[in-house]
């Protein structure tokens, strides 16, 4: 009886104090400015800035999602004919079996009449990245592995699902490292498209920065949003840069479309996260940054262009099992810290230089200490 009391009190007390929490973090965030310049203010401040992340994306929806950053850059600087001479003697090193194809790149759907246009254009211009890039399709769906196979895509089947059907991340990885010599493996939604600047930028990466291959390593990139792709502006690089300028928009940095890995990222040692559904890849990065292993924001030298359709810019947010990774990790690890794995903490960026690929170092991000 009294235990029960107990618990009441106590749940009374912890509502309480939510209650006065969410005051508080109301009155501080419409009132930054105010409270910026007290020393004591700014401990608080971090750890609010966490707070204000943490409750209200993954309570409900992830809102920052639909709220454009104050940024004043629409699009990605791509200087894309950085360096065509160092990206043609890679084809020809390619071609001649001196060189590994630089990256597996993979994804993963069954026929969907709705995205049909969408994945056709997806399979044709990851062709076009071919031979620095080998695509890959996992699917079980016979039209889908037809199609792709003729398009000279690899394919190769779903052998481990979650959450009623949904392929589990780390064995896709796994799988296409058992079947295919690459420097670097990516997973990537079906519906980006990508241009030379991916391959330019890869091979500036592994050749001409202090990135040690040999260590766990994690590239990751805002996308940008583009409407009404159609097959004409997805078949040519150019096209895409052009369509990108002209009407496209940089998303924020809680979306991570694609995930470049180095092979010996540990994906064994990986949670069992699905793919297509929320949390998976802030999770992702959170991880790697608490992990100290090398993670890369590469959104200003890879244009990554998101086919945006009518189901909008959250689709992973509306399907059922929406909460699966959430929950799974949740298990696991209990408190998730995932304004964490914002691209926006990520400590190292690549910048052109002079026509030149870096690794730079960002400078001091408030709430982004990985604990
Ligand atoms: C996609 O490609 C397939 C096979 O090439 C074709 O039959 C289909 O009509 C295309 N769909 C769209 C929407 O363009
Ligand atoms: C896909 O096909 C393979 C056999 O090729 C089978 O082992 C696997 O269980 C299938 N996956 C699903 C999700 O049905
Ligand atoms: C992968 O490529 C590297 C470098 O060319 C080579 O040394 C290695 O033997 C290859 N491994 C496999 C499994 O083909
Ligand atoms: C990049 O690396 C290649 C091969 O290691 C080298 O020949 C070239 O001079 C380097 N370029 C720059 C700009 O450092
Ligand atoms: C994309 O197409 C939809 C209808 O199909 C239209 O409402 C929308 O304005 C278009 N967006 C752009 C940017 O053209
Ligand atoms: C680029 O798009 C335009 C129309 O949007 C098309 O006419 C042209 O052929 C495309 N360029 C290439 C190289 O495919």
């Amino acid at each position: 009886m009294s235990s029960c009391n107990n618990k009441v009190t106590k749940r009374r007390v912890v509502l309480l104090f939510l209650a006065s929490l969410s005051v508080y973090i109301y009155l501080c965030i419409n009132n930054f400015d105010g409270i910026k310049s007290s020393a004591v203010y700014k401990v608080v401040d971090v750890k609010l800035q966490s707070l204000k992340m943490e409750f209200f994306p993954w309570r409900g929806i992830k809102q920052e999602q639909t709220t454009p950053l104050p940024t004043t850059i629409r699009v990605v600087k791509i200087h894309s004919n950085s360096d065509k001479e160092q990206l043609q003697k890679y084809r020809t090193r390619i071609l001649k079996k001196e060189s590994v194809p630089l990256l597996t790149l993979f994804t993963t759907w069954n026929y969907n009449l709705e995205k049909d246009l969408v994945h056709n254009i997806t399979v044709y211009n990851w062709m076009s990245l071919n031979p620095f890039v080998i695509p890959v399709v996992f699917t079980n769906d016979s039209d889908v592995a037809a199609d792709c196979s003729r398009k000279g895509w690899k394919v190769l089947p779903v052998l481990i699902t979650a959450a009623e059907g949904v392929p589990v991340l780390k064995y896709m990885y796994r799988d296409v490292m058992e079947k295919y010599n690459t420097t670097l493996y990516a997973y990537s939604n079906a519906d980006i498209l990508f241009t030379d600047s991916l391959p330019d930028s890869l091979v500036q990466i592994i050749t001409n920065t202090s990135l040690d291959l040999t260590q766990p390593a994690l590239m990751v990139g805002k996308r940008t949003n583009v409407e009404n792709v159609t097959s004409d502006e997805g078949s040519a690089w150019y096209n895409i840069t052009k369509i990108a300028k002209d009407r496209g928009t940089l998303f924020n940095g809680w979306a991570e479309d694609y995930f470049i890995t180095t092979r010996s990222f540990p994906w064994h040692d990986i949670a069992e996260v699905v793919i297509g559904r929320r949390a998976y890849d802030n999770w992702l990065v959170f991880y790697s940054r608490k992990m100290k292993y090398s993670v890369i924001d590469i959104t200003r030298t890879v244009l990554a262009v998101h086919q945006t359709t009518k189901a909008g810019n959250s689709e992973g947010h509306s399907h059922k099992n929406k909460d699966y990774n959430h929950n799974l990790l949740v298990k696991m690890y209990k408190i998730i810290r995932y304004h964490l794995g914002v691209i926006e903490c990520i400590e190292k960026y690549t910048q052109y230089e002079y026509g030149i690929v870096s690794i730079k170092n960002r400078n001091y991000q408030k709430g982004c200490e990985a604990g």
